[in-house]
Parts: structure tokens; C-alpha cells; sequence
């Protein structure tokens, strides 16, 4: 048996002790609690390549067998009860289409620009740290499907592949997600470097500076020794799924990668500094969305950090509306959080954002195949939008508008 099957085994064992997942009915109840396994069906059959998988959660075993279990479990969690975590796929059922019939639907296009560059749809894949620790072509696997499906990526500042190998792989510049330390001047090296891989453009997460109460992980990991060498220390091993590759050469004594202290006033040291567009992610009240746009951020991006950071959040496709009302077409607002299917960013974009972001779905695709697990992900996505949108009755993406959908809520 090999290690991750063990873990595995050991994982289930645990868990049909737990008297909390007792209260839930059983192990399988557990695992497909919105938290664990977001797909409405059991997996008890899972797909042997990427042509099989019928929509995206068909990745999700697969990749939950292939991963080591601690990553899996990192990855798969939300934080305390797992309640942002759900809201975000929830919503999605408190949100109907209104489709226009009759409409020569033969030619859809869903092509985008955002920043200059076109783009074959409004999907992109989000910044996820360590993706080597998915698979062992991380970063790379992720960027050249990426790149064959036409798709934006954003690379996470906790990386395990440096930002310059990743943009060879996808052939042009990725946008750079910063987690901005505590000292100025390491943040200035890293963006020093980014600029010099080719990014013009940099998203700033603001939504998870304090830390976080991750304690479906903490209580499932299992043993962390298992891979105690996926988390060495900068120094000693960079070269590991530990997200360390861009402080390499940079001198992190005693400095936070993220800063508890970070306040506007640190967005504009950066406004100044960074020449690019600057996107802000995390924004999820009008209020903050206005101040971002005063403090001369490029764009939105709404995000409550895949549920991984603040529990009893609002839904991010909630608070998208919000959002989108306050800023009134001055930046483009992108948002991410729970979409799975190609009917859940169509009901985004009716709601105004201008791109929608994948996590998890890419990293079950990832986890499942590698490189044509996220190709195959990100065509289904693609294939999904398109035929809601056809069956709409919108052709273009602009003419997805709010008369598309029915919200209970206003706005
Ligand atoms: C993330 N996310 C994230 N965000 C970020 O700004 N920097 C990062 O390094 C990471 N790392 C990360 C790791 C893992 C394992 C996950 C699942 C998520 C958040 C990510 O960019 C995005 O906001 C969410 O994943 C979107 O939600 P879904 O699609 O996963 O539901």
C-alpha cells in the first residue's frame, strides 16, 4: 500500500469515529458536506481519463486518491465551520435564468479583453499556492493548458514554480497575485522581479492578512510529517511545493509574507510604485469597492479567498451586485468563489462582472491528470458557458446582461 492510499485508509478510519461526523450520517455524508466533495452525486466510479469527466466534480475523487492527503485536505477546507465555504455554491441556486428564445445562435463567441489582451472566454484560473503540491508539474501543468484553452492565468505569490518559467510556459505574462510582506523593501524585490518577467499586472489580496482558523484541515490533515519536506524553510530546499520560489534570493529574516498592518496607505506606496494595472482582491462591500477606485486600483476582483479566510460571509456572487452597483462601470469587477458550472459564471456576468475565476475545479483537474485534467476542466467550463449562452440567446458576452437573470435579492 502506498503512502497515500494509507493516509487515506487511516483518514476514513478517523472519520468514522468522529461522533461529528456521526451527527452527519455517515462518512460519504461527510465527504459530500459542501465542504469536502462539492458534487451532488457519490463518487463511487471514477473516471480513468480526462475525456471521460461529464462535468468537473468527475475530477474531484480522482484527484482526492492521487493528492497526498494533507494537501488534499488543505485544499478541500474552509475555515471553522466551513460556512463561507458552502454560502458560495449556494447562492447559485437563489439565482435563475431568464433566456431570450429565437436568437440564430449557430456563432457564440465568448472572447473577452481584459487589460489589452483577448482572452477565448471570461474563465480564468485563480492564484492557488504550491500547485506542486497537486501535482508535480504544478504551475507549468496549469500554464500550458492555460494556454491552449486561450485562459488567463493568475499566478499566486506562493508559487512552487518561479514567475518566469511559468510565463515561458504560457507564452505570455501571467497576472501576479501579491501577498505583500511586512517589510517594503522585499516587496519591492518581488515586484522588481515580476516586472522584469514580463507581468503588467498585479492583484494585491487584502481578505486574509490575520491568519485563519482552518480547523477542518487541522482536524483531518492526519500526519504532517508525511510531508515535512513539502514545507521546508526557504534556504534549505526552495525547490518543494513549499511556495517559497519567489523570496529565492531575497533575505526573509524575520519578515511576515503577509502584513497584519497593511491599510490604504499602503495601497498607495504601491499605486505609486507598481506602473501596471493593479487589480485589489478580496473586496466583497460597496464600501471598500469605492475606495478602491479612489485609490486608483484598475480593477475588482470580489473574492472571499475560496471561503478559506472569514467564516459567515456572504455568498461572493452576492456580493458581486454590490460591488458592480458602487463602482458603475469606472473598473471592471471580476469575481471568484464556487463556480463550477458554465450556468454559474453566466449568472455572474449577468450580474456584471467583466471575468470569473476558478480554484478548486483546476486544482481537482490538476490533482486528477496534471496538465490535461486542467485542459479538459477548463473545456468544460468553456463548453458550459457557451451552450448557456446560446440557449440564451446572448452571442457575445457584453449582451449578457441582468435582464438574463431573476435574483431574490435587490440590485
Ligand atoms: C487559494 N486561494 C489563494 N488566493 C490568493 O490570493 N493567493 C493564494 O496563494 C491562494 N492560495 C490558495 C490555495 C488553495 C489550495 C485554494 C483552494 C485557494 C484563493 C483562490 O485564489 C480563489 O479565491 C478561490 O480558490 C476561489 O474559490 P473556489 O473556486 O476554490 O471555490
Amino acid at each position: 500500500m502506498n503512502e497515500a492510499t494509507k493516509a487515506r485508509r487511516d483518514f476514513l478510519k478517523f472519520l468514522a469515529a468522529s461522533p461529528y461526523v456521526a451527527a452527519l450520517g455517515s462518512v460519504a455524508a461527510f465527504l459530500r458536506r459542501g465542504a469536502l466533495a462539492q458534487s451532488a452525486q457519490e463518487a463511487s466510479d471514477v473516471i480513468t481519463k480526462p475525456s471521460e469527466a461529464l462535468n468537473v466534480f468527475d475530477f474531484e475523487e480522482v484527484a482526492h486518491r492521487n493528492v497526498m492527503h494533507g494537501h488534499w485536505m488543505y485544499m478541500a477546507s474552509g475555515v471553522d465551520d466551513d460556512g463561507t465555504l458552502a454560502a458560495n455554491r449556494e447562492a447559485f441556486k437563489h439565482i435563475e435564468l431568464r433566456p431570450r428564445r429565437l436568437h440564430d445562435a449557430t456563432k457564440v463567441d465568448m472572447r473577452v479583453n481584459l487589460f489589452g489582451t483577448t482572452y477565448d472566454s471570461p474563465i480564468f484560473t485563480c492564484p492557488t499556492g504550491g500547485e506542486k503540491s497537486f501535482h508535480p508539474e504544478g504551475e507549468l501543468a496549469v500554464a500550458r493548458a492555460a494556454k491552449a484553452r486561450g485562459t488567463l492565468q493568475i499566478l499566486s505569490t506562493s508559487t512552487s514554480t518561479g514567475v518566469e518559467d511559468v510565463n515561458k510556459a504560457l507564452g505570455r505574462p501571467v497576472w501576479f497575485q501579491l501577498y505583500a510582506p511586512d517589510s517594503w523593501t522585499v516587496c519591492q524585490k518581488i515586484l522588481n522581479r515580476v516586472q522584469a518577467a514580463g507581468c503588467t499586472v498585479v492583484a494585491l489580496t487584502v481578505d486574509n492578512t490575520t491568519g485563519r482558523n482552518s480547523e477542518t484541515y487541522m482536524r483531518n490533515r492526519g500526519d504532517v510529517r508525511v510531508c515535512a519536506e513539502c514545507h521546508t524553510v526557504k534556504g534549505q530546499n526552495v525547490n518543494t511545493s513549499s511556495g517559497q520560489m519567489m523570496y529565492e534570493d531575497i533575505d526573509m529574516t524575520g519578515v511576515k509574507t503577509q502584513n497584519p498592518a497593511m491599510d490604504w496607505a499602503f495601497v498607495d506606496q504601491l499605486r505609486k510604485f507598481w506602473k501596471g494595472k493593479l487589480l485589489i482582491k478580496g473586496i466583497d462591500t460597496r464600501e471598500d469597492a469605492r475606495l478602491a477606485v479612489d485609490h486608483g486600483f484598475d480593477g475588482i476582483l470580489v473574492s472571499n479567498h475560496g471561503g478559506r479566510s472569514t467564516e459567515t460571509l456572504r455568498a461572493t456572487v452576492r456580493a458581486l451586485t454590490e460591488v458592480v452597483a458602487e463602482v458603475k462601470g469606472k473598473a471592471p469587477v471580476f469575481v471568484d468563489g464556487g463556480f463550477r458550472r458554465g450556468t454559474d459564471v453566466f449568472k455572474a456576468l449577468a450580474l456584471g462582472a467583466t471575468a470569473v475565476g476558478i480554484g478548486r475545479p483546476m486544482l481537482w483537474g490538476l490533482g486528477a491528470f496534471g496538465e490535461p485534467g486542467v485542459n479538459r476542466v477548463l473545456e468544460i467550463m468553456q463548453g458550459e458557458l457557451k451552450m448557456a449562452m446560446g440557449n440564451c440567446g446572448t452571442l457575445t458576452v457584453a449582451e449578457i446582461t441582468h435582464a438574463y437573470v431573476a435574483t431574490e435579492w435587490k440590485g
